[in-house]
């Protein structure tokens, strides 16, 4: 087996110090408050092995990450009927845009825009009595981690400036796919948004895309291998917006990004890695994140392909 502690650590080193060229996003408040040089990595094998280096322990705001929790939610509960309201097709554009929803007829491209998560969220309103309880208590379980929480600073902080995800919520309720009240839906997407965990809590979160046999420490299964085989395969091709094809042409591994600056990306049958670098490249995601996880993959000859 690969020295992985080692490795991940020299490559931490290598890059502590580098001119990062890319600035913490500010457009929700809060967020601007976190400090830019924060850096830590976490890897967790499907064997339960954990490496870590850096801030790999502390709480950040996992923002778009959350998409691929509450897909797993609403995939789990509404089956393949669910890609009725949307696409799997990489949209080649930024995260938030409204353009191409409008030729679309309000289906998003895929479920990891805005456009995508928000549709999720009403399709997830849908089934749960109490969605922002019921959703945390999942997330909970399948982490088996009773300390997961929302920040509500970070909630409310965009809540209060969330103008696009206002637009792109009402632009496609006028094409009939969002079923519940505006206002409602926003509020529990800015909520999962503001979910909060460190590297570890992620790597550990994620092990159930890694691992086809994974089970809770209640009993259950979480989702198919054929579900998991599907995410992981709209994460490679979606999950980094306008820059996924760059993301699977240096990593190589079915991964997704926030706005936090937190990247999380999956080996099938190996690991899950998360790397948090708050300053991001110009479309949105880490970049020392990136950085880490291109040179990661490299060292450890380690991608999918
Ligand atoms: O909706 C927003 O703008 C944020 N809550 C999430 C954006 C995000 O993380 C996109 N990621 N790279």
């Amino acid at each position: 087996m690969e020295n992985y502690q080692k490795i991940i650590e020299d490559i931490y080193l290598d890059l502590k110090n580098i001119d990062d060229v890319g600035k913490v996003a500010d457009y929700i408040p809060e967020l601007g408050e976190v400090s830019a040089d924060k850096f830590g990595i976490n890897m967790t094998t499907i064997d339960n092995k954990s490496f870590d280096v850096g801030n790999a322990n502390e709480k950040f705001s996992i923002q778009s990450i959350s998409k691929i929790l509450t897909l797993t939610l609403a995939y789990k509960l509404e089956g393949e009927k669910l890609w009725e309201r949307l696409d799997v097709e990489p949209s080649g554009n930024p995260f938030n845009s409204l353009s191409q929803l409008e030729k679309d007829k309000g289906k998003p491209r895929n479920p990891f825009i805005n456009a995508g998560a928000i549709v999720v969220c009403d399709v997830l309103i849908g089934h749960l009595k109490n969605p922002k309880k019921d959703f945390l208590d999942f997330c909970r379980e399948i982490s088996n981690n009773s300390c997961l929480n929302y920040s509500e600073k970070v909630a409310e902080s965009e809540k209060a400036c969330g103008y696009r995800n206002v637009a792109l919520c009402n632009f496609i309720k006028s094409f009939g796919n969002i079923k519940n009240d505006v206002d409602e839906v926003l509020d529990f997407y800015f909520y999962t948004c503001s979910l909060q965990m460190s590297c570890k809590e992620l790597s550990q979160i994620f092990l159930f895309l890694a691992n086809d046999d994974f089970i809770t420490n209640k009993g259950n299964s979480i989702i198919t291998m054929s579900q998991a085989k599907r995410i992981n395969a709209i994460l490679l091709t979606c999950g980094f917006y306008d820059e996924s094809g760059e993301f699977a042409f240096r990593v190589g591994l079915p991964g997704k990004s926030g706005v936090g600056g937190g990247i999380i990306a999956i080996h099938p049958d190996e690991y899950c890695i998360t790397v948090w670098s708050p300053k991001l490249n110009k479309r949105g995601n880490s970049y020392k994140g990136m950085l880490f996880l291109e040179k990661f993959t490299t060292k450890t000859a380690s991608s999918i392909f």
